[in-house]
């Protein structure tokens, strides 16, 4: 089992502790294969706004050397952990423009199959609050990107210390790692599988030599089959 962690900030304090945690509890239920990545020093670009990913393939992109070998480790696992601290109520710039560098691979365009085999987990820390909305800027990209599943946690780091947070880390790491043993067996949610058909329909009038109809004709999925079933 492999389970990539995506640190948005250098700083390995309040929120790289969580996701320290986090990741110990997980570690306890089997020997897991994790690998980790910080943004601030792997990957500190801003998405240019060029559109090459959508027109003319994700390779075109500025940043495609370095997005790689994030990537690799993004699409091989079975879980995906992102985390951020809150700033001002959201996510780090540099999650936001991670986030950004993967919007061909949402369900609109060209998603990967490996990603509706993975479950994924938000994981954010603030000073007084924005947990929620910081979380849901992360869920939301694993909800288009296609994951069977995804979960958050968010802590305060007045709280951090605390016997309640660590006993929600192994509510939430328990939580994690059975969805994860499980996945393929789980539905995907109703409105990621209507999503899908209303895509559908609108890559089917889209201009044949588009790269997101030509991607979704190479996977029958054109013709019935399913990014989410193995067939
Ligand atoms: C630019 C910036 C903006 C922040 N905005 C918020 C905020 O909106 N709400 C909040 O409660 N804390 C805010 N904080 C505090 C951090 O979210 C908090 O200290 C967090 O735990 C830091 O995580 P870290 O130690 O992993 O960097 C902000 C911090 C910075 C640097």
């Amino acid at each position: 089992m492999k389970v990539t962690i995506i640190h948005s900030n250098g700083r390995k304090e309040n929120t790289w502790e969580i996701t320290q945690m986090f990741r110990y509890q997980l570690s306890k239920y089997q020997k897991i294969e994790f690998k980790e990545h910080d943004l601030s020093s792997e990957f500190p670009y801003f998405c240019t706004g060029c559109h090459n990913c959508f027109l003319h393939g994700e390779q075109t992109c500025p940043h495609f050397q370095k997005l790689q070998p994030i990537l690799e480790d993004f699409l091989s696992a079975d879980g995906v952990i992102l985390d951020s601290p809150v700033y001002c109520m959201d996510v780090s710039g540099q999650m936001k423009s991670f986030l950004d560098h993967l919007g061909y691979m949402w369900i609109a365009h060209r998603p990967r199959i490996a990603n509706f085999f993975a479950v994924g987990m938000a994981i954010s820390t603030a000073s007084n609050g924005g947990c929620s909305y910081t979380n849901k800027t992360m869920e939301r990209s694993f909800e288009y990107l296609g994951f069977r599943r995804w979960y958050h946690l968010g802590v305060l780091k007045s709280e951090i210390e605390e016997e309640k947070t660590r006993k929600r880390v192994v509510k939430a790491a328990k939580k994690f790692y059975q969805t994860m043993l499980n996945k393929d067996e789980i539905h995907p949610h109703l409105y990621q599988q209507l999503f899908f058909q209303i895509m559908k329909k609108k890559i089917l009038s889209a201009d044949q030599l588009s790269l997101d109809r030509q991607y979704w004709d190479s996977k029958g999925w054109l013709e019935g089959m399913k990014p989410w079933k193995y067939e």
